[in-house]
């Protein structure tokens, strides 16, 4: 028995993460719209209750408060949620590591961009993940911090720079999974560096008899608003992978910016709606922007993914490319050291299989160009040019 541990260890992390990613959504769905939908509540003002709400659920009603600043005492017993959002941070630095920068030169690394080592591209990528931190955790420290909206706008064209420096320097999907990390780490870091730490500060000058500081709470509160509207960008780029249309477009990060344009108002418009402020407008753009980054990406795809004229491409040239290319690692024993089995189950050794998967094969070596894995074989764009005619002509 061979057992390779890696891709096991790759599968239970991802679970882990995924899981760990609902719970922290989750909650972070749930107080946001708790938030939006407190109603105030006659006899209760003067105890220091901000609003109330009903709910329904599970078979029992709930009858939730928030106090702002705080209670007028310690309840015996506090809940924090933090854990969801250290686990998912934590699992996600774990994937990122896994596959990025233990096996940089097959996912991260883009010769064809810029040549680097597994170290330095593994450098690269942490100081990326620290800088943009700073720099957000630096904009909500300024002056900019007073208005919202256009501390958002700031920090989203920092993120569209870094989405578009990183295109140059990393592969596609190395890039775009990088600003999932960046953000997903400025969220995980707003939970342990602010919010967390605020909250504990409010806590400790109640239990001390003080009355707590308003700003830590409205700090916190504006960090964890910043996470809800940051969430649906994340959760497309955490599935990205599945989409070599996206990660694969050499506009990867305009197209990024778009969807993430779209996610934030969809979420704005049910952060509006809970507080009975329905704007279907919000919707509508946000479909509008859907689609308009969509027929961009096709317009820019064509531009990049035409195969140039090569004249007809036979089997017999395609096949060649295969045994140069892939079958080290696409066969039914692979050579290719720490290879068992075939990855993705793909064999590319017969005329049945590989006319069957042209179309996976179009997307993977002529659309995403993360195939052969790494370039390992340094396919040059000519033969790329050759797989997209053949795969197109027997469409
Ligand atoms: C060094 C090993 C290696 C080489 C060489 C390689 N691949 Fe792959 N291939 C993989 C791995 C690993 C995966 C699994 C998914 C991933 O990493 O994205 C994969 C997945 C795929 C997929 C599946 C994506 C899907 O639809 O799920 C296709 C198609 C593919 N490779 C085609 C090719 C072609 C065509 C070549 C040659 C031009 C090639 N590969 C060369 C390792 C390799």
């Amino acid at each position: 028995m061979d057992l390779d541990i890696t891709p096991w260890l790759n599968m239970a992390i991802r679970w882990l993460h995924v899981i760990a990613g609902i719970a922290w959504i989750g909650s972070s769905f749930y107080f946001i719209w708790l938030d939006n939908s407190l109603r105030p509540e006659k006899d209760e003002k003067d105890k220091g209750v901000f609003g109330a709400l009903w709910a329904v659920h599970g078979g029992g009603f709930y009858h939730k408060k928030k106090y702002l600043v705080a209670p007028d005492h310690m309840p015996d017993d506090l809940h924090w949620f933090k854990w969801e959002a250290y686990t998912t941070w934590l699992s996600g630095f774990a994937l990122l590591a896994l596959m990025y920068y233990w096996s940089a030169d097959l996912y991260l690394v883009d010769r064809s961009k810029l040549d680097m080592t597994n170290l330095q591209a593994t450098g690269l990528g942490l100081l990326v993940l620290a800088a943009g931190w700073l720099i957000y955790d630096g904009l909500c420290k300024s002056p900019l911090r007073k208005n919202n909206a256009l501390l958002g706008t700031v920090w989203f064209f920092v993120l569209l720079g870094f989405a578009y420096g990183l295109n140059l320097v990393f592969s596609g999907r190395g890039a775009v999974m990088h600003m999932g990390t960046i953000v997903g780490t400025a969220m995980a870091a707003n939970v342990f560096f602010i919010i967390i730490p605020n909250q504990r500060k409010v806590v400790a000058s109640m239990l001390a008899g003080q009355a707590p500081d308003p700003k830590l709470g409205q700090a916190a509160k504006q960090r964890s608003l910043h996470n809800n509207y940051m969430t649906l960008p994340v959760v497309l780029i955490m599935f990205s992978n599945h989409y070599p249309l996206l990660f694969g477009n050499p506009y990867n990060w305009a197209l990024l910016a778009g969807f993430a344009i779209c996610g934030m108002l969809i979420r704005h418009f049910f952060n509006r709606r809970h507080k009975n402020d329905v704007h279907y407008g919000y919707l509508v753009a946000g479909a509008a922007v859907f689609i308009a980054t969509m027929v961009f990406a096709a317009a820019s795809q064509n531009g990049f993914a035409k195969p140039q004229d090569t004249g007809a491409v036979t089997y017999t040239q395609v096949k060649a490319l295969m045994d140069t290319h892939c079958t080290m690692c696409h066969a039914t024993s692979p050579t290719y050291d720490g290879f068992d089995a075939p990855p993705a189950g793909l064999i590319l050794t017969d005329k049945a299989a590989i006319t069957a998967a042209a179309g996976r094969i179009y997307d993977q070596v002529v659309v995403a160009k993360i195939m052969p894995l790494g370039n390992e074989t340094g396919m040059t764009d000519e033969e790329r040019a050759m797989i997209g005619k053949w795969a197109q002509s027997i469409k």
